[in-house]
């Protein structure tokens, strides 16, 4: 141990010499490139994915001023049900594997590995995985997801009786 040394004053008073406060997103730009760079970081969340063939497996990976990130898994089958997202705004990044995003009027994506969806409040999706594989995917949502209202799905088109079709 070196006695010698000696800290004259108070560091923290100093401001000029602190590293600078840490960086929060404040833009939807800024919430996906979080959400990239989480992706990225695979160290950072691959040894804390669980799959879960009972329930949806979901964790919460970091939080920062007004903002939520949650990593969540399916395993295949697996499906959220129609939902939105309250007065939360989001970024949706698939991590791992292959998800199908459907929105309320019945249009599908197909998401890989890097696919990013922004989505605003009051936005109706419902996702799953309807691949052979698990998937993992990431959820930013600001401000933090409070509420998760269910909808009712529409009628898909091999519900509609031969019947009902019009031709002319
Ligand atoms: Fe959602």
């Amino acid at each position: 141990m070196n006695s010698d040394v000696q800290i004259a004053g108070d560091p923290l008073a100093l401001p000029h010499l602190m590293p600078p406060p840490a960086a929060h997103p404040a833009t939807v730009a800024e919430f996906a490139g979080l959400a990239r760079a989480i992706a990225a970081d695979t160290a950072s969340w691959a040894p804390l994915v669980r799959y879960d063939a009972v329930t949806r497996w979901y964790h919460r990976l970091r939080t920062g001023p007004g903002y939520e990130v949650w990593l969540l898994s399916w395993v295949p089958g697996q499906g959220s049900g129609l939902h939105d997202h309250g007065a939360s705004s989001g970024v949706f990044t698939v991590l791992r594997g292959e998800l199908a995003e459907l929105s309320a009027h019945g249009t599908r994506h197909a998401l890989g590995a890097g696919a990013q969806r922004v989505f605003a409040p009051g936005y109706a999706h419902e996702v799953v995985n309807d691949s052979l594989e698990p998937a993992v995917s990431l959820h930013v949502y600001y401000p933090g997801l409070t509420e998760m209202p269910m909808h009712r799905p529409p009628l898909c088109a091999s519900a509609v009786r031969p019947s009902a079709v019009v031709t002319s």
